[in-house]
């Protein structure tokens, strides 16, 4: 037995090594951790429980039958955060690259399945050279079929991807159809064709970074959600996002209890709206003031700036927080910010957390690029978002509230349940001047009557009372009292259920 029990313990240690110490240094040297010393950051010490670390390749071609790394490139099983279930997959670059062969592609099959079957979250850790080369068409269908997986997944468990290295080719639809991307900076990179096909196709010299790095998909491809410094901080970053999801469809996120009184007020919002309309102020400010000690997890804050999204906690429970930002061009809608917003909220619907929005918006940004890129149709998403989310939806406009946006923006007739404003809420179909000019354009010429139409159109309109008296708004309140009254709306909203009509699903305006 003592024998046997020996073996075991070589084997393991065997496929510990992966790729070998050669390779491991070469990993340390581009300051990037193994797939292990990574889990092991991830997950709660001593919770990794690890399977199939005994399963090889089947490929004979290319001498392979020669080269057997027990694991083949990939860590799978599962461990806890924060003592809550998840399962994880790791890519172990040191063998053949981190490279997704026909039995790679099994393994993460496999914890997919267990996942949805166990309703748990999946966290990926890519890192990897793409197909298996030597393997050709058997590792294409082990990408489809994780793809098939990850679809199924949607909306049933969380299913969350770092990218801690290469991740090229269609290797990325799997991280594509996941729910959040977070990417370590410097080190990784993901683009559909690398630089060299860019070069030879469209003649573009971009370096690897340019064309897909961190920077990149947080700032312009909004491909990322988030990007650190390095996998130290970025495993621990997914470990506080995880803190704040459910771990399947059909359950509440975890409560966290807080020392943060559920009633306390902040006076520094009574004065946080400057005098003028046209001046702007920071919404982030006004989403930290409310949640729970000031913990804003902010999530594409790099695109996009005139939306915010993330996650915080009211009273111990996730929310997510859907807010225009007036210090980016003036809070104004656009393409980028209503596909962020959009899929945020589809997010938090799929999985039972309530949405609070923040509404100061001037409108749909004007401009023939917005037109040409299809604002129409990509505003829509965010009215489609929000308009079949059924799950508790709290507003508080701030300050402004025009046009269409006012609408789209979680009013009232889209269904949200708890309509708040500030008085300093100005709800109208446009701003004072613009109104103004376009009643009395005979009167231009006179600058003393056009002001005087002015002051007459912002006293009747730029107020939240006229929205009140038809109960498009529920209450007027006080900006310091805001925590308090959005923690009380949220407590009326906990058993909120709604039967839509029968149908198999929306046709959103993708
Ligand atoms: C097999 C691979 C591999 C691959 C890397 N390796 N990629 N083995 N299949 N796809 C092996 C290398 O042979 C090497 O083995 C080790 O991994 C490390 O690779 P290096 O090239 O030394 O590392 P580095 O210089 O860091 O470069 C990393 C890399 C490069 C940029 C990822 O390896 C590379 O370009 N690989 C090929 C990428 C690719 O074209 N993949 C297919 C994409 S198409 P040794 O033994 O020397 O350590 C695709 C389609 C998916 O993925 C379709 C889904 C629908």
């Amino acid at each position: 037995m003592q024998d046997i029990i020996a073996q075991l313990e070589a084997k393991r240690a065997e496929a510990r090594v992966g790729g070998g110490q050669r390779r491991i240094d070469i990993q340390h040297g581009k300051g990037k951790l193994t797939a292990r010393e990574r889990l092991d950051i991830l997950l709660d010490p001593g919770s990794f429980e690890e399977y199939d670390m005994f399963v090889t390749h089947r490929a004979t071609d290319f001498d392979m039958a020669d080269t057997i790394i027990p694991g083949d490139g990939v860590v799978t099983g599962w461990g806890t955060i924060d003592g809550r279930l998840v399962y994880v997959f790791s890519q172990d670059f040191t063998v053949f690259g981190g490279s997704l062969s026909e039995t790679h592609a099994k393994k993460i099959c496999k914890i997919m399945d267990l996942a949805m079957q166990n309703g748990a979250p999946v966290i990926g850790l890519n890192d990897s050279g793409g197909a298996r080369i030597q393997e050709g068409v058997a590792s294409l269908g082990g990408y489809a079929d994780v793809f098939w997986r990850n679809t199924q997944a949607s909306g049933a468990v969380p299913q969350i991807s770092v990218i801690m290295g290469p991740c090229a080719g269609g290797a990325v639809y799997s991280p594509a159809m996941t729910d959040f991307i977070y990417m370590v900076k410097d080190t990784s990179y993901m683009f559909v064709t690398g630089p060299d096909v860019v070069k030879t196709v469209t003649n573009e010299s971009v370096t690897q970074e340019e064309l897909g790095g961190a920077s990149t998909h947080t700032k312009i491809s909004s491909v990322a959600d988030a990007a650190f410094e390095n996998d130290i901080e970025t495993l621990l970053e997914v470990r506080r996002l995880y803190g704040f999801l459910p771990l399947a469809a059909g359950q509440k996120p975890p409560h966290r209890p807080t020392d943060d009184p559920l009633n306390r007020d902040d006076i520094s919002l009574d004065t946080i709206i400057p005098a003028s309309a046209n001046q702007p102020y920071d919404m982030r400010e006004v989403v930290e003031k409310i949640a729970d000690e000031g913990d804003f997890l902010e999530l594409q804050k790099d695109h996009a700036g005139n939306i915010l999204i993330g996650f915080v906690r009211l009273g111990g429970d996730t929310v997510g927080v859907v807010a225009n930002q007036p210090l980016v061009l003036a809070g104004c809608l656009d393409i980028n910010a209503s596909k962020k917003a959009a899929r945020f909220i589809r997010f938090c619907d799929s999985f039972e957390i309530p949405i609070l929005t923040l509404v100061d918006v001037p409108g749909f940004l004007p401009g023939v690029a917005q037109e040409y890129g299809g604002i129409i149709k990509h505003g829509a998403k965010l009215l489609f978002a929000y308009a079949e989310a059924s799950v508790p939806l709290v507003t508080v406009i701030t300050r402004k509230a025009y046009g269409g946006a006012y609408d789209v923006m979680a009013s009232k007739h889209i269904k949200a349940d708890v309509n708040y404003a500030w008085p300093s809420a100005e709800i109208a179909v446009m701003g004072a001047k613009g109104a103004t000019e376009i009643l009395y354009r005979s009167e231009l010429g006179d600058k003393d009557k056009i002001a005087r139409r002015t002051a007459d159109y912002e006293a009747r309109f730029a107020n939240p009372f006229v929205a009140a008296e038809r109960g498009f708004i529920d209450d007027v309140i006080m900006p310091h009292g805001t925590r308090r009254r959005v923690i009380r709306a949220l407590s009326t909203l906990r058993a909120k259920k709604v039967q839509g009509p029968k149908k198999k699903h929306g046709n959103i305006p993708l």
